[in-house]
């Protein structure tokens, strides 16, 4: 029984209203990505490498859009407890720039790979501890559906699962470079929120 590792994109399930189950449950897909990515190797590797940046880039953005705003103010020392997650997450996204134009054959991609996940785990972890149950305590229900809302409208960009056949690869390449997708997302995530 694994409520949080529902495979179908579809399903409205009560976790689905509850952002802080959403955010935990991308904290797992990205440990699986991880794990995609060491297991695998040529073109394997390179697709489930484009799907673990694009779920980065994607859970980073909508992350410092939707709850670390929320959190700034949302409950006591949350100012300084985003000031720190935010540190963290420039630190990985730097390693990730680097990272995302390198060939995943390189002999060097697989100690910066191995870096990444070691910053993005202990992230996710500061974040779980010290973020993200203030807010499931210091937030209603109608809160957290509105920015589960909003990240789920981010997910929508950042598929998980492999794509089989040729032109996966292509349609990956069309979808252009880690900034503009955080642009997108930031478009995307603010829609949701009734910003347009
Ligand atoms: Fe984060
Ligand atoms: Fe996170």
């Amino acid at each position: 029984m694994s409520e949080l590792h529902t495979p179908h994109a579809g399903d409205d399930h009560a976790k689905d209203d509850d952002v802080v189950a959403l955010l935990m449950r991308q904290h797992g897909d990205i440990r699986n990505l991880f794990d995609e990515v060491e297991a695998t190797e040529g073109e394997e590797r390179r697709d489930a490498f484009r799907r673990l940046v694009r779920l980065l880039a994607v859970h980073e953005t909508a992350e410092e859009e939707v709850v670390h705003p929320f959190a700034r103010k949302g409950f006591p020392g949350g100012d300084q407890v985003v000031k720190d997650r935010l540190t963290e997450e420039k630190a990985a996204k730097e390693t990730l720039s680097a990272l995302d134009g390198m060939d995943t054959d390189d002999p060097a991609f697989m100690p910066e790979l191995l870096k990444l996940r070691k910053d993005v785990q202990e992230h996710a972890r500061a974040e779980e501890r010290y973020e993200f149950t203030h807010i499931r305590r210091s937030t209603d229900a109608a809160g957290l559906a509105a920015m589960a809302k909003a990240i789920k409208a981010a997910e929508a960009m950042a598929p998980t699962r492999p794509h089989p056949g040729v032109e996966s690869g292509a349609k990956n390449m069309a979808l252009g470079p880690v900034a503009a997708l955080m642009d997108r997302t930031k478009d995307a995530v603010h829609k949701a929120m009734g910003k347009g």
